[in-house]
């Protein structure tokens, strides 16, 4: 539709600004990559939690509803405030616009931490989301202020300019997500193979050495660990890179792009950024050669 070419067309243009493009490597440098030095060591459990690993699903994606559900029901008792002149709703909205600024600062973090790992257009896109939902929270602070201080109509005035921005930044968070594929599993669970399929000599393989194949058209690793055949997909479940490259140790092996590190054995995530597991082959030796399955088949 022309109208969806337009908006899209919006979003280009925007992210292609010379200013968007600085920003983005000031934020990056600076911001992201300066707190988590501050932090050390200890980034790695805070990590872990901002990307959402330890629960199998992005963080940002589930506080983020926060916010948006929050400021949409301050935004109700309002306009019925207004339109009614229900003075006693407006307690709610109130308490609705902090509960909201909690949310969006758990939102926050746990944005910029995902962001981090993009690259290109998609970044810049991210950094857009990011400022115009800051943006948007910055507008609901100072609408609880001027409401606090008893400037109800310009407090109420500004939220309302806030909930513009807040569905902006939820367009942009939807265009991340449904068209560039950030904090979706990029490693669904494969289909192939059905039946176990040889794949190669058992003795070709070194230990700890992570080797690549096309199994059925599925891109596979294949790691053999203290004696053991483990298989996993070769498509990072974080932004769908190659595992392949990566290394192996202590049971894991971790990617190469971003460091998420994943358990042989089943595929969970020990390490973030990746939210979600990795998914694993069935092996076994027959014959002097290893063969794998998908976990799809029952005998
Ligand atoms: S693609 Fe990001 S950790 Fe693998």
């Amino acid at each position: 539709m022309e109208s969806a070419r337009a908006i899209k067309q919006v979003v280009r243009r925007a992210e292609n600004q010379e200013w968007v493009h600085e920003l983005t490597n000031v934020i990056e440098d600076n911001v992201v990559v300066g707190a988590y030095e501050k932090l050390g060591r200890a980034q790695w459990p805070i990590r872990n939690i901002l990307h959402g690993s330890f629960m199998g699903h992005p963080l940002h994606a589930t506080v983020s509803d926060i916010p948006t559900g929050a400021w949409a029901t301050a935004m109700v008792l309002d306009t019925a405030e207004v339109a009614f002149g229900k003075k006693g709703l407006g307690p709610g909205a109130d308490a609705a616009i902090a509960f909201g600024l909690v949310g969006a600062s758990a939102a926050s973090v746990s944005g910029w931490a995902d962001w981090k790992h993009t690259k290109g257009s998609t970044q810049r896109t991210g950094l857009l989301h990011g400022l115009i939902n800051s943006a948007a929270t910055g507008m609901y602070l100072t609408s609880l202020i001027l409401r606090k201080a008893g400037a109800r109509g310009a407090g109420q005035i500004v939220s309302t300019l806030g909930f513009g921005l807040t569905i902006a930044g939820s367009y942009l968070g939807g265009e991340l997500v449904f068209d560039r594929m950030v904090a979706v599993n990029r490693a669904e669970p494969p289909a192939e193979p059905e039946e176990f399929t040889p794949i190669a000599s058992a003795d070709d393989f070194t230990e700890n050495e992570p080797y690549r194949f096309e199994v059925n058209d599925v891109p596979v690793v294949v790691i053999k660990s203290h004696g053991q055949f483990y298989a996993l997909s070769d498509i990072c479940s974080h932004l769908g890179r190659p595992l392949s490259g990566g290394e192996v140790d202590n049971g894991c092996i971790t990617c190469p792009a971003h460091s998420s590190t994943f358990k042989l054995e089943n595929g969970a995530v020990v390490t973030g950024p990746a939210a979600y597991p990795q998914p694993t082959f069935e092996t076994r030796v027959n014959e002097g050669y290893l063969e794998i399955r998908t976990h799809h088949v029952y005998d």
